[in-house]
């Protein structure tokens, strides 16, 4: 069993929970992710690995409350139990060789780019980091984020925290006022890390992504998370998570990832009666 030591809610539909996983936190590297199970029956739920601790032995991830799965995920608190988790897996993110880089994290998706920042700032990188969310009340993990970079930029789409403005608009400022970076990392909704790619392949800046289909076994013999990068299927789970952004199809992989929002909604119905 794998106890849960820490749990913190981030904002009214996101928390936090600090797992007690020896062996994973041994091997776990940033761009990689887990798959837990709340209780015998409960689905495989993947989730990237937001933060890990080799000394306590602990595996951070940080969650939204989407469904009937990560309903039951959020019912536990401190001192429960998952029933099971396996990991590290997917390949770790590569960073070899950059000097100066832009993360870029989109919603939930700051949780998994915050690992990134660190692992790249621990390297003596230069990080600006980009966070964007819809409005103040949603911002999460920020004072992780500033230690974790060279600048932090928080961004709301509604001005709320007194910083109006996408992330790609931000981007497209600091490119302009002259920063040269050698890698942008965009980590997000499909939409927005298709917006990065887009501006980014116009300034030729080298961009990776990080995908987060539907996954099943999590090991590539199921299929369920193939997407196209560069003309070719690949697996998030065993190729990625972490692909060439302006090799990867959004189109299609932004059609694939509402294939089975009614399943979805009458699972979370059927929960509620
Ligand atoms: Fe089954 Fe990737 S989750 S192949």
């Amino acid at each position: 069993m794998y106890k849960i030591v820490r749990k913190e809610v981030l904002n009214p539909s996101v928390s936090l929970i600090e797992v007690e996983a020896p062996y994973i936190a041994r091997k776990a590297e940033p761009g990689q992710f887990i798959i837990l199970r709340v209780d015998e029956k409960g689905e495989r739920i993947p989730f990237t690995i937001a933060d890990y601790d080799r000394d306590k032995g602990t595996v951070t991830v940080i969650f939204q409350i989407v469904g009937k799965s990560t309903e039951s995920l959020n019912e536990l608190g401190e001192g429960d139990s998952l029933q099971d988790m396996v990991g590290p897996l997917g390949v770790a993110s590569n960073f070899e060789g950059v000097k100066k880089v832009a993360v870029i994290g989109g919603g939930l998706g700051t949780a998994i780019a915050y690992p990134q920042a660190k692992k790249l700032h621990s390297m003596g990188v230069s990080v600006d980091m980009i966070n964007g969310f819809r409005n103040k009340d949603l911002i999460i993990i920020e004072d992780l984020c500033k230690a974790a970079c060279t600048n932090l930029y928080t961004m709301t789409d509604d001005g709320s925290n007194g910083n109006q403005g996408f992330v790609t608009a931000k981007l497209e400022e600091l490119i302009n006022s002259g920063e040269k970076y050698d890698l942008v990392v965009a980590i997000g909704p499909l939409v927005m890390m298709k917006a990065v790619c887009d501006l980014t392949r116009k300034y030729d800046i080298k961009t990776i992504v990080s995908m987060n289909p539907i996954m099943i076994d999590g090991t590539g013999m199921c299929g369920g998370c193939r997407i196209t990068v560069g003309g070719e299927t690949k697996f998030a789970c065993v190729d990625g998570p972490d692909f060439d952004g302006h090799l990867v199809d959004f189109d299609s992989a932004i059609a694939r990832s509402r294939m089975f929002k009614n399943q979805e909604a009458e699972s979370r119905e059927r929960a509620h009666k």
